[in-house]
């Protein structure tokens, strides 16, 4: 049987965040079937620009975490609450 793979993005880039240790714990302890994937390029990843939303010019940080979305079974976030949202 395939696993289940789980595509996780932290929304902190800080060194010492929890939410990246946090997302560390959930990857270490998933049951054997499912594999937790963590996101590490979403600090490269430009703001959305549509005019380059286009074949040949879409950044590769973009297209790489798009293929990895592309592959996963399912989307976690695990994100500190800034300003009372989601940081970008
Ligand atoms: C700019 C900024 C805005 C924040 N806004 C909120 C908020 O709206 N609500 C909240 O509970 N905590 C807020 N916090 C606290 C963070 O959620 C908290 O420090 C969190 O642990 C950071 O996650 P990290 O350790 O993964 O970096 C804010 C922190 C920063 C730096």
């Amino acid at each position: 049987m395939s696993k289940n793979t789980v595509l996780t993005l932290v929304g902190s880039l800080r060194a010492d965040s929890t939410n990246q240790k946090l997302a560390e714990a959930i990857q270490l302890n998933a049951p054997e079937q499912v594999e937790v994937l963590i996101h590490d390029s979403l600090g490269n990843i430009p703001f959305y620009n549509e005019d380059i939303d286009v074949e040949g010019q879409v950044p590769a940080a973009a297209a790489a975490l798009r293929a990895a979305a592309n592959d996963a079974d399912t989307l976690l976030l695990v994100t500190p609450e800034h300003n009372g949202t989601v940081p970008a």
